[in-house]
């Protein structure tokens, strides 16, 4: 059977997709961000996984106001990397798990969680940049990926606790499949962070810190805390964090922490980064 073996969590900022594209990850100002992934990078190349399942949000790049779906899976054999007004990042496409994925699907949509199916779709930085963080610049990305890409740019995004239920179908859907995979799940986005506004540019070490705690702490009741809590601590861009709490509720009580990292600052965003390790 497939299996989730690790939780992945970090931040996504176009910025450090364009350090890594560029050549500057080596600057004084990447130097110490790209460090915290250097571990990761060691392990993720022993971990070897079949398929990640990455959550991540679109940026108005596939999706636009004309058409916001909550939760959308993405079934296609390829994606390609969206435009986001630059031209498409030179990265390989994303290669999918269609099998996995309509698996994943099935199994979600009548355990009650209404999800949107895609069958064409690029993806942005959102996904692009942690396959970047994780992975470097390979002339192809060593596994499939199943982009999921949840709403958070247009009001009202789905709960925290919506998105930790969310991620217990997914736990389920994936033990099901008849396969033998390894599988990861991602969350991505986040910490606090703020783009627009008066207040643009917040940043809040203590809720951040407080957030990465208690991923281990108590989950369940990081589940329970409200949209206005994060908009008003982390930031409207903070809202982002809902997503983590998918990977996290896809993951067996008690996961083991495997890897933390927190820097502050990467262009607007203050960076968050868990491993978790799903096996006992
Ligand atoms: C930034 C952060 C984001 O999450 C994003 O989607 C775009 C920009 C930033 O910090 O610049
Ligand atoms: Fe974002």
């Amino acid at each position: 059977m497939a299996r989730i073996t690790a939780g992945v969590f970090t931040s996504h900022v176009p910025a450090i997709g364009a350090a890594i594209d560029l050549g500057k990850t080596g600057e004084p100002y990447w130097q110490p961000l790209f460090a915290g992934y250097e571990f990761s990078k060691q392990w993720i190349a022993n971990e070897k996984p079949d398929v990640i399942f990455l959550v991540y949000n679109d940026h108005a790049s596939a999706f636009s106001l004309e058409m916001i779906p909550t939760f959308a899976i993405g079934c296609a054999e390829r994606f390609e990397p969206a435009d986001e007004g630059w031209g498409p990042r030179k990265v390989p496409p994303v290669i999918g798990h269609p099998e996995l994925a309509a698996h994943i699907a099935q199994s979600v949509i009548l355990d009650e969680f209404d999800l949107t199916i895609v069958n064409k779709m690029d993806v942005d930085h959102g996904l692009t940049v942690p396959l970047s963080l994780l992975f470097g610049q390979p002339a192809a990305w060593p596994c499939r990926v199943i982009p999921f890409a949840v709403n958070v740019v247009q009001y009202p995004p789905p709960t925290g606790h919506r998105c930790y239920q969310l991620g217990k179908a997914l736990r389920r859907a994936i033990a099901s499949f008849d396969e033998d995979l390894n599988v990861q799940v991602w969350g991505t986005g986040g910490m606090s962070h703020q783009l627009q506004g008066p207040r643009a540019g917040l940043i809040n070490k203590a809720f951040d810190n407080a957030f990465l705690d208690r991923m281990l702490a108590d989950p369940e009741g990081l589940a329970k805390v409200p949209h206005l809590d994060y908009v008003r601590e982390a930031g409207s861009e903070g809202i982002e964090l809902v997503m983590w709490l998918i990977a996290l509720g896809a993951l067996d009580p008690h996961p083991r922490l495997v890897h933390r990292f927190y820097h502050v600052p990467a262009s607007n965003t203050a960076v968050g980064h868990v491993i978790l390790d799903n096996r006992h």
